[in-house]
C-alpha cells in the first residue's frame, strides 16, 4: 500500500505521531507536510493529498486539522474521493467495511495519539466489505456528475 499524509499547523503533533506508526507498520508513505507550525490554509495540504490518491499515484491518504473537519469537507470535493472524518474506532472500522473510504481524516485537538494511533491502524487493515455497499458506493460516486 502507498500511503499519502498532510496537516496543517494544528495536526503537526498528531501527524508526527502518525508517521511513526506508519514506519512502525511498514507502510510506504509520502509526507506532503507542512514542513514547519507556521500556520497554513488546510485545503492547501488536502489537495496535495487527494490528488495523488484520485490519480492512483496513492492508494489511500490521511489528512490532520485541528477538528478534522475542515480537511475532509476540503477532501470529499475532489471526485474520487471518498473522506470520513473518525475519532473512534468503531467508525474507522464501519467507515472501510461500508463505505471503502480512501481518505482518513482526524483531528489533533480532539483525540489523543493512543487512539489516534488504533484508529489508523484499523483503518488500514479493515478490508471493504462488497456486496451490497458496492451498489451504495457507485451512487455515492454518480453524485459527483450532477
Ligand atoms: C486551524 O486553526 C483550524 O481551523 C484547522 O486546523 C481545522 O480545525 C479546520 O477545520
Amino acid at each position: 500500500m502507498k500511503l499519502a499524509i498532510s496537516s496543517d499547523h494544528g495536526g503537526n503533533n498528531l501527524r508526527r505521531e502518525i508517521k511513526d506508526l506508519l514506519t512502525e507498520l511498514n507502510i510506504d508513505f509520502t509526507d506532503f507536510g507542512p514542513d514547519s507550525d507556521t500556520s497554513v490554509d488546510y485545503p492547501d495540504y488536502a489537495k496535495a493529498v487527494t490528488s495523488g490518491v484520485a490519480s492512483g499515484e496513492f492508494d489511500r491518504g490521511i489528512l490532520i486539522c485541528g477538528t478534522g473537519i475542515g480537511m475532509s469537507i476540503a477532501a470529499n470535493k475532489t471526485n474520487g474521493i471518498r473522506c470520513a472524518l473518525c475519532h473512534d474506532v468503531f467508525s474507522a472500522k464501519a467507515t472501510r467495511g461500508h463505505n471503502d473510504t480512501n481518505v482518513l481524516a482526524m483531528g489533533e485537538r480532539v483525540i489523543g495519539p493512543g487512539l489516534a494511533r488504533e484508529i489508523v491502524q484499523t483503518w488500514l487493515e479493515t478490508p471493504f466489505e462488497g456486496g451490497r455497499h458496492e451498489r451504495r458506493i457507485e451512487k455515492l460516486m454518480a453524485l459527483e456528475n450532477n
